[in-house]
């Protein structure tokens, strides 16, 4: 095996002449071992697995030592995304350089664990995201399912969204994919605990002006979160609980943006 080399923060190991491991602090080679094993060399145990969904990637449970992961296996062919990854990180070592800088501006991630790159050939170069499993459910089914209830307690989640979107926007990243299904709930301590997942669509903007990403992050967030509808035609959020959500949020964000910026921000939203 080679030496451990350091590539902007991440420690990388080679598995193979293809494949590469890319993780922070100590490495779990047996672990890796067996997502390679399974994803890619088509061999080892596979009834540790589970394909969850399969859409732009596929997305695995694992359950390994007793612990769950999740996995994102990324395996685009489109030559628009080849073309776009030609210019940019794999996939999955974006992914994770993003999740660490999530962790470090102290926002509740699914923690990420690792990397994996495998080289199909010039163009092309598989990659796979590893993460700790998040308890609880999607948030979206959450509120369709029991918030219903009670209102007073649907205004305590929607209050805990508000303070996790101006964690997002104080930090400077953008979300592109900000519906209620990639958040996850969780009772914890008495309380309960929101968490992101899927950072797919996350970016850190640090050179974008903040009153830029506000706008940005909160045309999309709105139409998402009110566009969220069930097969039954309820939706998750009324858009009373939507505005009740952005005061909120605007509280939240406050010092941020000053009140003009703020009414201009309404005034382009039709607030
Ligand atoms: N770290 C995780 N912990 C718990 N559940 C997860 C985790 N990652 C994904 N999931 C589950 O798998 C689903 C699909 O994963 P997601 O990353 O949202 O894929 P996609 O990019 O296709 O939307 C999620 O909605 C969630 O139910
Ligand atoms: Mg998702």
């Amino acid at each position: 095996m080679e030496m451990n080399k350091l590539v902007s923060g991440l420690n990388q190991k080679k598995y193979s002449s293809a494949i590469s491991i890319y993780y922070r602090g100590d490495l779990d080679f047996k672990l890796a071992e067996a997502i390679i094993e399974y994803v890619w060399l088509n061999k080892g145990d596979r009834h540790n697995f589970q394909l969850i969904k399969q859409d732009k990637a596929k997305v695995y449970k694992m359950n390994f030592n007793a612990c769950d992961y999740y996995l994102k296996s990324y395996a685009h062919r489109s030559v628009t995304k080849i073309l776009k990854n030609f210019f940019r990180p794999v996939e999955a070592v974006r992914i994770f350089k993003t999740g660490i800088k999530l962790i470090n501006a102290d926002i509740a991630i699914a923690n990420p664990v690792m990397a994996l790159t495998c080289k199909k050939n010039l163009f092309i170069t598989d990659s796979i995201f590893v993460m700790e499993k998040v308890p609880g459910v999607e948030l979206y089914t959450y509120l369709l399912k029991f918030a219903q209830y009670s209102e007073n307690f649907k205004i305590n989640i929607i209050k805990k969204i508000a303070l996790l979107w101006s964690r997002l926007v104080c930090h400077k990243f953008i979300h592109l994919d900000p519906g209620l299904r990639n958040l996850m709930i969780y009772p914890k301590e008495g309380d309960f605990q929101i968490k992101l997942i899927d950072i797919d669509n996350i970016y850190p903007m640090s050179y974008v002006p903040i009153k830029l990403i506000l706008m940005k992050n909160l045309s999309r967030l709105r139409r998402i979160m009110l566009s969220d509808v069930s097969s039954t035609k309820i939706k998750a959020l009324t858009s009373l609980e939507f505005s009740m959500f952005f005061f909120s949020f605007i509280k939240d964000c406050k010092g941020m943006v000053e009140f003009d910026g703020l009414k201009q921000i309404f005034k382009f939203l039709n607030l």
